[in-house]
């Protein structure tokens, strides 16, 4: 694979739950032992910010989707030192994964924290938040589902307002963030160096 890094144990990546080729939704209750709301994260990195909700709120599970397969190993290691029972993983690309493997209305809430900016003109294309990207979220999450973005980047928060301008679907309900949502390997890189955090929430109507 394009992303494999030397020392990883990849088989590690044996328990993660697989992309298919095609719509194919997984079993929730079959891969999470229950029918607790899901939250997903899309580009979950190593799993930091993940393992510590899952940890904090047990009567959820938590899916992390991310592209890179090392980042996917370190956050299955993060898992079982915690030995925590209510995360789960994707190693896959972050927009198929939500076409194809989410029943319609099924996730609760999604986190995208500190996501690549792309922050070349030219670059843009490649940002995960597009219109088609809209519209996977309208479908997959539940009504009253949240959305909630994080970023260092001015220019890519105030890309995705401008893309919701007009949006009936949701409604943006907030501009604040808790601190909580801060701690992900990216984010405390940026506290460090004092960088302002540009955040929203939005709700399914
Ligand atoms: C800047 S890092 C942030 C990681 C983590 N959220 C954090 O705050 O520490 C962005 C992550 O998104 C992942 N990523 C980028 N594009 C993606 C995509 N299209 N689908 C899934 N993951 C993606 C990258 O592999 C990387 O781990």
């Amino acid at each position: 694979m394009k992303y494999k890094k030397k020392g990883f144990d990849y088989s590690l990546l044996d328990v993660t739950i697989k992309l298919p080729e095609e719509y194919s939704p997984f079993d929730r209750v079959a891969v999470t032992g229950n029918n607790n709301p899901l939250v997903v994260e899309i580009g979950c990195g190593n799993g930091h910010f993940l393992t510590k909700q899952a940890v904090n709120n047990p009567h959820e599970n938590f899916i992390g989707i991310d592209l890179k397969d090392y980042r996917i190993v370190k956050s299955r290691m993060k898992e079982l030192s915690l030995n925590i029972p209510n995360v789960f993983w994707i190693n896959a690309e972050a927009q198929k994964a939500l076409e194809r493997m989410f029943e319609p209305s099924s996730i609760h809430q999604i986190y995208m924290t500190f996501p690549d900016p792309w922050p070349k003109k030219r670059h843009n294309k490649h940002r995960l938040f597009q219109k088609d990207f809209i519209e996977t979220l309208c479908k997959t999450l539940e009504v009253n589902g949240k959305f909630i973005f994080i970023s260092d980047h001015e220019e890519y928060y105030q890309w995705c307002i401008d893309l919701l301008h007009d949006e009936k679907r949701f409604e943006i309900v907030s501009n604040e963030y808790s601190n909580d949502l801060t701690e992900s390997a990216f984010g405390n890189i940026w506290k460090e160096e004092n960088r302002l955090f540009y955040s929203f929430t939005m709700v399914k109507i």
